[in-house]
């Protein structure tokens, strides 16, 4: 069997048309502009290419960006006051301020700082809390972006056994309670995997639908699929032979059913999930 792509990309581009449509609604109708402010501290290479992908986007669907850059020199108390700032600037409805922050920052206390009306990342543990409690004001955008890939493309998920491989705080804690919550495009029998788990290909067979999100190039090989799973590649990795996602995918397109290519996949379905944010925070802060 040879696997049936799953094109985020194009999906993507569907998604940034109706968030586009519904802000200049929005726009007409409140007579406000929707504003994401990113915050981007440093110079990391990756960083500056995501924020910009991400201003763009912004531009595009109708909803202003702003830039807000710190030097690696900062300090957490330097990043709090523009933090605070934007907190009180009524005519900023998003804020994102990009990770990784430079070392030494304490980004715990910066992610807390965010009003979590503007918390267009869904990072605050107020946030946090309502998605675990299933009534979210925000989805986190990567697991958002797969969520919406898998009820577009009718996946089944309630009753599947959805394997997740890793256990950050942005993809994979987030992915797995929501496909687990109750309810339309939730219901599924939810494995969270890690680096401390026993037998890992053991476990990863048994998924209906798999998502990789553990930040190591080609780690899912063919022997750890079950024919006909579904894949899911949230990973991005710079390696000498260009970006590669975590799964083997040139091995693995021949046993799963269906897969998401690295790029094209996940990437760009999260920064039109931003959108969908960042519009929705505006919706909210707009009465
Ligand atoms: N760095 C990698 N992924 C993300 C994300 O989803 N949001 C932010 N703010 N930074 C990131």
């Amino acid at each position: 069997m040879t696997a049936t792509i799953l094109d985020g990309k194009a999906m993507a581009e569907e998604i940034r048309a109706e968030v586009a449509r519904r802000v200049s609604e929005f726009v007409s109708s409140k007579g406000v502009t929707p504003c994401l402010a990113a915050v981007l501290v440093g110079d990391n290479p990756a960083s500056e290419v995501y924020v910009r992908n991400k201003r763009l986007a912004c531009e595009k669907a109708g909803i202003h960006s702003q830039l807000h850059r710190l030097s690696a020199e900062s300090t957490t108390e330097d990043l709090l006051a523009l933090v605070d700032r934007l907190n009180k600037d009524p005519q900023v409805h998003g804020i994102l301020v990009q990770l990784p922050l430079p070392k030494g920052m304490d980004e715990t206390r910066v992610l807390h700082a965010v009003n979590p009306v503007k918390d267009v990342d869904a990072f605050h543990p107020d946030n946090v809390g309502r998605i675990v409690q299933g009534r979210p004001r925000f989805l986190p955008c990567t697991p958002h972006g797969v969520h919406q890939l898998l009820m577009r493309k009718n996946i089944p998920i309630a009753g599947s056994h959805v394997v997740v491989l890793g256990r950050s705080d942005i993809v994979g804690k987030p992915m797995a309670i929501m496909l687990m919550q109750r309810g339309p495009g939730g219901d599924a029998t939810v494995t969270v995997c890690h680096s401390r788990t026993r037998d890992l290909p053991a476990i990863t067979r048994q998924a209906d639908i798999l998502i990789v999100a553990i930040g190591k190039a080609k780690f899912l090989t063919a022997d750890m699929v079950k024919p006909g799973a579904t894949v899911i590649d949230v990973g991005i990795n710079r390696t000498e032979s260009g970006l590669v996602g975590d799964v083997d995918y040139d091995a693995v397109r021949e046993v799963a059913g269906h897969i998401t290519p690295v790029p094209g996949g996940v990437g760009p379905l999260t920064i039109a999930m931003l959108l969908h944010n960042t519009l929705a925070a505006a919706s909210l802060q707009t009465a």
